[in-house]
């Protein structure tokens, strides 16, 4: 890694707590609100996969609005009201606790920074001022360039015709190991925030990295570079 490596992150599970929304309303979803979050988060994926197969692009915040209705369908949760709170707090989705300081830290560095995402632009750059990390990510690329989603070889692509750079220059974080194996598999290197400690998927492409979180990429680097970095 040098000077000029990019810095690409996901947004969804690796800067963004993707079970915030429904932790938030804990007391009123119950102990379903775990439930509710996985069903949500899944098929909001399996969605955006399928909608790639038969080329039936729509907006992720459309996929995320019929993945809440399935996943509320499921588990018979009717009331109108929770579904209004819980889009709100997913459009303006809380970020996990150390990546405010994770980014200030690599911009100290002067490293770019950028989001690669299935998000729209307007539900990205919502949930990136909630957290205030508008002056900590340069540049922000939603899927909506090239309208197909993850792990689309196009996607990816999207990052070197944006900084006009070689693969190589570019290192891509995300906590979802399909995403991981997409970047790869199209030829940039990763890094796995495998949170959950996840087993990993039998897909193309590799892991360069595996983290538990951001900050421990961090610290791993200071020490690879020799760095006295204060951590
Ligand atoms: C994203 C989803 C895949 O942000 O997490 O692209």
């Amino acid at each position: 890694m040098n000077k000029e490596t990019i810095h690409v992150f996901d947004a969804y599970g690796t800067l963004f707590d993707i079970d915030s929304a429904c932790r938030n309303l804990e007391k009123e979803l119950g102990s379903d609100w775990n439930k509710l979050s996985t069903i949500w988060r899944q098929k909001q994926l399996e969605y955006s996969w399928l909608r790639n197969s038969m080329n039936k692009y729509i907006s992720f915040w459309e996929i995320t609005k019929n993945a809440l209705d399935y996943a509320m369908k499921v588990l018979e949760i009717k009331n109108k009201n929770i579904k209004i709170k819980l889009l709100d707090l997913y459009f303006k989705i809380e970020s996990y606790k150390e990546v405010y300081k994770f980014l200030t830290k690599l911009k100290k560095l002067n490293y770019k920074t950028c989001i690669l995402s299935n998000g729209s632009l307007d539900m990205l750059n919502a949930a990136i001022k909630n957290s205030n990390l508008e002056k900590i990510i340069d540049k922000v690329i939603s899927v909506e360039k090239c309208k197909r989603f993850k792990p689309s070889k196009e996607v990816y692509k999207l990052i070197i015709d944006e900084f006009n750079v070689k693969k190589e220059e570019v290192i891509f974080f995300s906590s979802n190991s399909w995403d991981i194996h997409g970047a790869s598999n199209f030829g940039l290197k990763t890094v796995w925030v495998n949170r959950q400690k996840k087993t990993d998927d039998y897909l193309p492409g590799m892991a360069n990295y595996e983290v538990r979180s951001l900050e421990q990429f961090y610290i791993n680097y200071s020490k690879e570079q020799n760095l006295q970095l204060e951590i």
